[in-house]
């Protein structure tokens, strides 16, 4: 089976290429910058040019492809529309996907779309949703909420710096995931059957609110955190504001997201089909604990040999004069 995998190089996209050559895949990547997708090709993938907000580049990139896993969306800095790349790019991935008569195609939605469709990226999601759902191309859409990985930039890497960590005072229990599950699922699911035109929530085992995840990184760092809290009119307040200019389009977006994640994220839900499907047991699925404990582990490594490579660099010195 040949995959075009779009937006490989981002934080869910290079976990299903590095999973789907692993499970011996023919991997193509659609790809704006090839300089910077250069690690997508050393791993093995072709590299194919496009660009979401030149939609005219997408419909080569399909030639020769039997599923298509989109993993792309708008990077917060990125100057464009966020419609122009969320939803007008990916119509015509569609279109373009009925016409090569693709045969699985795989989309990341939001978890609780319905509940938030005032959100610009949610509202787009749901339009991309609909539009999968009447295209006859065989879908599946996995709902995801947060990573793992996005926990390091905001929780740990703080923490170990002894910087403040900004949290909002009301705040979810979120069931965050690690992407290498996600990757590991989604390669899975392009093998059976009983995927084929289903939207399934694909989260975590466990849910957790901002206070736990920095009470878990205080136990396993062993260094205590710095907390300013953002109010939440506050951050409604910046909403706005960054609503009224186009340039600031985006940040209003990602705002929203952050107060959607704070106040009333019902996420009663679980992966308990996904589990059963695959037949795997929750002791497949990474936790929270098990990911921060490995990441600190191998930063107070690293902290350790640097240390130890310029103790080593002033005795030398030391001894030469
Ligand atoms: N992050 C989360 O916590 C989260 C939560 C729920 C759902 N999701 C969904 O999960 C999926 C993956 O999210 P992610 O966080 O892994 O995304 P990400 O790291 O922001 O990566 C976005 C990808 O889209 C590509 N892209 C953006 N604009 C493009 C353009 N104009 N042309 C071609 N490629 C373009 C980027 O390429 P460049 O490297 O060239 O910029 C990158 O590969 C998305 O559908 C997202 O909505 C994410």
């Amino acid at each position: 089976m040949s995959l075009l995998i779009v937006g490989g190089t981002g934080t869910l996209g290079r976990q299903i290429v590095r999973k789907s050559l692993h499970e011996g895949f023919q991997v193509k990547c659609l790809v704006r910058n090839f300089r910077k997708a250069s690690f997508l090709k050393e791993w093995g993938t072709e590299l194919v040019y496009g660009d979401l907000t030149l939609p005219e580049t997408i419909p080569l990139a399909l030639c020769g492809t039997t599923a298509i896993i989109d993993c792309s969306t708008t990077r917060p800095n990125d100057l464009y529309n966020i419609e122009l790349i969320d939803l007008k790019a990916k119509y015509i991935l569609i279109e373009s996907a009925i016409k090569a008569n693709i045969n699985h195609y795989i989309f990341f939605s939001l978890l609780n779309s319905n509940s938030y469709s005032k959100i610009p990226l949610i509202r787009l999601k749901i339009l991309i949703e609909h539009r999968l759902r009447a295209s006859k191309v065989n879908y599946t859409i996995f709902n995801l909420s947060g990573f793992f990985q996005g926990l390091i930039p905001q929780y740990a890497l703080p923490i170990l710096d002894q910087e403040s960590v900004w949290i909002t005072a009301e705040s979810s229990s979120v069931p965050y995931i690690n992407t290498q599950d996600i990757a590991m699922i989604t390669i899975k699911s392009l093998s059976i059957s009983q995927f084929i035109n289903k939207s399934l929530p694909l989260v975590g085992l466990k849910t957790w609110t901002s206070s736990d995840i920095i009470k878990l990184c205080e136990k396993i760092s062993g260094k205590r955190s710095k907390i300013t809290t953002v109010p939440i009119y506050l951050l409604k307040f910046t909403m706005y504001l960054t609503r009224f200019f186009q340039w600031t389009w985006n940040v209003s977006t990602r705002l929203a997201f952050t107060e959607m994640l704070s106040i009333n994220y019902d996420l009663c839900v679980s992966m308990k089909e996904i589990l059963y499907i695959l037949k795997l047991d929750i002791r497949d699925i990474e936790s929270l604990e098990n990911y921060l404990q490995e990441y600190f582990r191998r930063i107070m490594k690293k902290l350790k040999e640097l240390n130890y490579e310029i103790l080593n660099d002033q005795n030398i010195n030391r001894t030469n004069f």
